[in-house]
């Protein structure tokens, strides 16, 4: 997703911008771009491709106090040096993060008055209103606050007007927008990974709120251009210095988190008896879990739990469904949204949804202080650190652990749990997946299949594998595979199969039998209690088994499995192609 990043303060700006859209890169981006005030005017330096590759054009020792930074994800037109930001038009530059939706409407009327544009993107036509306003009523904190009248749509923008070398203005509608401050010096940026480094102090916009900032001071007015008083927040979590602490990948290091953080949340809840401080889901008639991606997948494994542990109907909805779809939810309804991010728009518009149907709602979320912590009902923070790869490993395992968590919040979970998940884990990480990885890393198709939970958990697993080896990967039911998409296996198709629960081991292992008499290449992924003959699989991966925790377990192993396929091929894994970490635009 796109990243922006503003300074204004006493030092050269550049370097911290720089710094500043560098913390940033983990979001995803395809262009980047920077614009400071310098002499009389404003210089703009931006180009497709890296940020590392910009900085090489950048003199960070330029006398500069005021400037705006960009990485780029691209939305509205392709990847190039025209369509990067940031984008000037006459007096207004600025940088964006959102999706101007009524742009091409707002583009026709400004070509009307004689604007002319030279790039495909919204933020473009965003910058010729702003300029067009300006221009009309020569004030610029007047002309932000008109944007909300007419622009349909998100923002976050940093602006410099070339009338006004003192002040950077900003303003936000849906996108995020954080203030930091320090010594007079302010750092605007999307989240807080860009200007952590500087300073823990800082201010959340809300929509519709107006910033003007200068090296003296700033100001924060409301929509209606009444000065308000923002609360400064400290970011008290010890936010690990953002390295890789030798491992090859973020993802590596991420992945191998997880044994601690799992430990340290179940030590949490369970040695300080601190279970019953979660929600208590069993009051509710139904539950919704809505959610994105990975988000989306790991309540699919909740509702598993759920079902079976508090016997009430949960019903998983993609959050971009979910915002267009019939609903049935009331106010006896809950409804829980799950985003590392906290930030992602179609799950941030999901719980808005269901505040107007006046259903509880739960916020699952790592980022502190995110959008959906802050309009949920009740928040849950997962706690797991910031996440820098962009492909989600270890807020995923505690996104399904707190599931778990709340399942269980009323049976309860024997302590010895503690000790065990830790021996487990690592059990887990010791199994070589190197020579396997390798066996499939040139496949072009494969399929994963499972039944129930495990069923759950090959679609994460097959979402792992796509999106950071960029294999086609498909996940099925495994007792549907034999209704159409059988006829895809051929001979050698790679079919990766999920057997957690023994319950249903017997039929899963049916299918397997199915493709394997097929000429399929099966993987096994299974616990230590499924008994299975050698002859129904080719390579196996035995996880310890566990009635509360084989989910995290298998899952922990699909991510190195996943892992070790992209590195066997050379992929870019913490930052894939076209990905962005927090999708903040529709
Ligand atoms: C996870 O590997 C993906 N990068 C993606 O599916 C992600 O889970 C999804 O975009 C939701 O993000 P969120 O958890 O920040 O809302």
């Amino acid at each position: 997703m796109c990243g922006i990043v503003g300074y204004v303060g006493k030092k050269n700006c550049l370097k911290t911008i720089i710094d500043g859209i560098k913390a940033l890169e983990y979001r995803g981006y395809d262009s980047v771009g920077v614009a400071y005030f310098r002499d009389d005017d404003i210089s703009i330096i931006k180009d497709k491709g890296r940020i590392m590759d910009l900085e090489k054009k950048i003199d960070t020792n330029i006398e500069t106090k005021i400037g705006i930074g960009h990485t780029r994800w691209a939305t509205h037109g392709e990847p190039s040096k025209v369509n990067a930001h940031p984008h000037r038009v006459n007096k207004i530059t600025l940088v964006h993060n959102g999706i101007i939706e009524n742009y091409d409407e707002i583009r026709t009327e400004l070509i009307k008055y004689g604007y002319e544009f030279k790039s495909d993107t919204d933020t473009e036509v965003l910058c010729a209103y702003i300029d067009y306003l300006y221009s009309k009523n020569n004030d610029m904190i007047k002309s932000l606050s008109m944007l909300k009248d007419k622009i349909k749509g998100s923002y976050a923008t940093c602006i410099l007007c070339s009338d006004d070398k003192e002040h950077l203005y900003i303003v936000k509608k849906g996108s995020p927008l954080i203030l930091g401050t320090s010594n007079d010096e302010y750092i605007i940026a999307s989240d807080i990974a860009a200007i952590i480094d500087k300073t823990k102090r800082y201010m959340i916009l809300d929509d519709d709120e107006i910033g003007i900032i200068s090296g003296n001071g700033y100001e924060i007015c409301d929509s209606d251009l009444k000065v308000i008083k923002k609360d400064i927040l400290t970011f008290d979590k010890n936010i690990d210095k953002i390295s890789k602490d030798g491992y090859d990948h973020f993802m590596l290091k991420e992945i191998y988190e997880e044994d601690d953080l799992i430990k340290k949340t179940l030590s949490y809840y369970l040695n300080n008896d601190l279970l019953k401080d979660l929600p208590d889901l069993s009051k509710y008639k139904e539950i919704y879990i809505v959610g994105c991606g990975s988000a989306y997948n790991a309540g699919l494994v909740g509702k598993y739990y759920i079902e079976n542990y508090l016997n009430i109907p949960v019903y998983v909805e993609i959050a971009s469904e979910f915002r267009y779809k019939k609903l049935f939810i009331n106010d006896e309804s809950l409804v829980i949204a799950i985003s590392q991010s906290g930030e992602t728009a179609d799950t941030i518009e999901a719980v808005n949804i269901a505040k107007k149907y006046k259903a509880k709602t739960i916020g699952i979320v790592n980022t502190y202080k995110s959008t959906i912590a802050r309009i949920s009902d009740e928040v849950i923070y997962i706690n797991a650190g910031i996440e820098v790869a962009v492909a989600t490993t270890k807020a995923y395992s505690l996104q399904v652990l707190y599931l778990i968590l709340l399942s269980l919040r009323n049976k309860g979970i024997d302590k010895n749990i503690i000790n065990k998940i830790s021996n487990d884990i690592k059990e887990v990480y010791e199994i070589d997946y190197k020579e396997l990885a390798k066996k499939i890393s040139n496949k072009e198709h494969i399929f994963f299949i499972g039944r129930g939970i495990d069923y759950y958990l090959a679609i994460e697993g097959s979402l792992k594998l796509k999106e950071i080896s960029y294999i086609h990967a498909e996940c099925y039911a495994a007792g549907e595979l034999k209704h159409g998409t059988i006829s895809l296996i051929d001979k050698g198709t790679p079919v990766i199969s999920v057997i957690t629960n023994k319950d249903i081991s017997s039929k899963t292992i049916s299918n397997i039998k199915e493709v394997k008499a097929r000429g399929a290449y099966v993987i096994l992924v299974c616990t230590d209690d499924i008994v299975v003959d050698k002859d129904i699989y080719d390579d196996i991966i035995i996880v310890p088994s566990d009635e509360v925790m084989s989910p995290i377990l298998s899952i922990i192993g699909l991510q190195l499995l996943s892992y070790y396929v992209a590195k066997d091929k050379g992929c870019d894994i913490d930052k894939p192609r076209n990905l962005a970490k927090s999708v903040t635009v529709e």
